[in-house]
């Protein structure tokens, strides 16, 4: 490709992007460029037709830029050439670069005061017909998920899935410079290794070599974080991969990314001053915002209480309030019931709610029985007192009760659960969530909470027995080996979450570095000593040996990225993401293997197979 006016390389050393087949990268072209000859190569984005004249959107990650080809500049072969180009053929332009005159200027596009004069033209790589466009009209709506996901390859050609995985990259950034500056280093950390219980199931890797035996592929570098505290490395950081076979949701993939951390000789304090600094960094390189830290702090109570979970959304400023008082005694019998039974009428005032049909308050009782409440009460207050089925509840000295101490007015609903706090805890969370939405009560913005004081324990659903509210490695407030075992659900822990806007962003504890006292722990979660010995041997051995008080969080980075982009699916924030049934569809993940392979493992299949294998 040499003939015409020479490009004069020299002029483009330095680009970024810069390359054998390129000087410049298509959408990093402006009108200082104008007059300059240049390569350029790229995907055919679209084409069209202009009289003599035919136009092609030449497109890389960097952006779009127009080719022109015109008879005057361009040569026959090559007009005709373009006539026939397909969408996503891969170009390999020379031309020159000039400025459009001014009716032809496209204030939209970032490149559109200048347009390429095609000289010379090469089809690097040719485009079958494509299953999905990757240039969509704006009109019309994407393509089913399904169908993207399966051509991953095109649909990551979107501008808009580009920008994601921009952000996720300067945000990745962000954190291990923050870090790094913070005297924190990063240590990778084993990805066969045996199970380190985090909650959810292990994805298990057979042993060739030994036959029976099997690693596990990490939940999460929760042990190592600590061995290496123990180890003297005082600040480790990882942008670690975690792998957790577990039902799969929007926000849930089996594949994410935490970004690591775990620090020795800390208090709360310091860890959630790391993780601040961190984020307020990751925000300002990424976004260029600030974001306002410290950030508040809730107790896991307080949160449970006033918002019904440990993952309050403060957008929404309706706190949960306890009715019991109020209502109880006046003759209503699920109000007394309820109250006779242990357990309360709690509730949320939501101001103009009195507005809602009675089908709408109808599908709002079917919400919290779903979400495992027994029914909602509920009650409009109008200029002349309450009504609906809760007002029976309501004399006069209850009713001057609620305007005064709740602060109802004319206009409002009052709904509310009666029964165990487990029951309306959940329920009034979701109809808090809901509600707001629905009325327009959630503020714009992003609000972020620190929730602390987690209870050590929670009991498992289906056992009762005690299970880990956030992992067994947490260490508990105030409290011996033998109390904790005599009464292991009254023990708190120096556990935290980070929450933003609702989700779960980052998770972590002060860590149990005593060794009787983490003994017991496993114990309480239903371990013999000697289950404890082989399956944590290795970490309370180190623990023997002098180790530092320590502890850390794990940020996920998906969800991050997800939030900072706006996308409700980390499925846009992932490459190469999973179906919600666990499937990579592009690559055709999971598959058969045959049964030499298995032989080889020391695995016979019990049961039919599933489709057939690869080999
Ligand atoms: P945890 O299990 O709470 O803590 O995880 C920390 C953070 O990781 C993110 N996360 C997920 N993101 C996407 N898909 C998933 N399946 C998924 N599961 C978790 C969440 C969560 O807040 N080792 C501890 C941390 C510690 O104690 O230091 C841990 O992994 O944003």
């Amino acid at each position: 490709m040499e003939s015409g006016r020479k490009v004069d390389r020299d002029a483009f050393r330095g680009v970024p992007g810069s390359t054998h087949y390129r000087d410049v990268p298509c959408g990093l072209i402006d009108a200082s460029w104008a007059g300059r000859s240049v390569h350029v190569a790229g995907w055919v984005h679209r084409r069209r037709d202009k009289g003599g004249v035919k136009f092609v959107l030449l497109r890389d990650r960097t952006g779009l830029v127009q080719l022109a080809f015109e008879p005057e500049r361009t040569p026959a072969d090559v007009i005709a050439a373009a006539g026939a180009l397909n969408p996503e053929d891969v170009l390999w332009i020379r031309g020159d670069i000039e400025a459009r005159p001014p009716g032809a200027v496209n204030p939209d596009m970032a490149t559109g005061e200048v347009e390429i004069r095609v000289r010379e033209m090469t089809v690097l790589a040719s485009s079958d017909p494509l299953p999905i466009l990757v240039a969509i009209p704006p009109e019309e709506d994407l393509p089913s998920e399904e169908l993207r996901l399966r051509h991953r390859v095109l649909d990551l050609r979107r501008a808009e899935l580009q920008r994601n995985f921009v952000t996720r990259h300067l945000a990745t950034n962000g954190a291990r410079a923050s870090l790094s500056q913070q005297g924190f280093l990063e240590v990778e950390t084993p990805f066969l290794t045996r199970r380190t219980p985090e909650g959810a199931r292990d994805y298990l890797v057979p042993s060739r070599i030994h036959h029976g035996e099997f690693y596990a592929l990490p939940q999460s570098p929760q042990l190592y974080k600590q061995l290496l505290m123990a180890a003297g490395f005082d600040r480790y950081f990882q942008v670690a991969r975690c792998l957790r076979d577990e039902d799969l949701r929007a926000d849930r993939q089996p594949e994410f990314t935490q970004i690591d951390v775990e620090m020795a000789f800390v208090a709360e304090d310091d860890v959630f001053a790391v993780c601040e600094r961190m984020l307020f960094d990751m925000f300002a390189s990424t976004l260029d915002r600030e974001i306002p830290v410290p950030f508040p702090r809730m107790t896991w109570a307080e949160a449970v209480e006033s918002y019904g979970t440990d993952k309050p959304d403060l957008r929404i400023d309706w706190r949960i309030r306890d009715f019991s008082q109020a209502l109880g005694g006046r003759g209503f019998g699920i109000v007394d019931g309820a109250i006779e039974a242990g357990g309360r009428v709690r509730g949320i005032v939501v101001p103009g709610g009195a507005a809602l049909s009675r089908s709408r308050l109808d599908a709002i009782n079917e919400t919290a029985r779903r979400s495992g409440a027994k029914g909602a009460l509920w009650m409009k207050v109008t200029e002349d007192g309450f009504t609906g089925p809760a007002a029976r509840a309501v004399d006069d000295e209850a009713g001057s009760i609620l305007r005064s101490d709740f602060g109802v007015e004319p206009g409002d609903l009052v709904l509310m659960i009666a029964g165990p706090d487990s029951e309306s805890s959940p329920a009034l969370d979701v109809l808090r969530r809901e509600l707001a939405t629905e009325l327009g009560a959630s503020s714009e913005g992003e609000e972020w909470v620190w929730v602390t004081d987690f209870p050590l324990f929670e009991a498992d659903p289906e056992t009762g027995e005690p299970a880990a509210s956030h992992h067994p490695f947490t260490m508990p407030v105030d409290v011996t080996p033998e109390e904790l075992l005599a009464d292991p659900f009254s023990v708190r822990s120096r556990a935290y979450d980070l929450v933003l806007n609702g989700t779960e962003l980052a998770s972590g504890s002060i860590r149990c570095h005593e060794p009787a006292l983490q003994r017991a722990i496993l114990e309480a979660l239903g371990m013999t000593a000697e289950q404890v010995d082989a399956r944590f041997g290795f970490l309370l051995e180190a623990f023997r040996y002098g180790v530092p008080p320590h502890g850390g969080f794990a940020l996920g980075l998906d969800r991050l990225v997800a939030l900072m982009v706006g996308v409700s699916s980390l499925r846009d924030v992932i490459a190469f993401p999973k179906t919600t049934a666990a499937r990579g569809l592009m690559e055709g993940a999971p598959s058969a293997v045959d049964n030499e392979l298995l032989a080889d493992l020391g695995i016979r299949l019990d049961g039919p197979r599933a489709g057939g294998t690869d080999d």
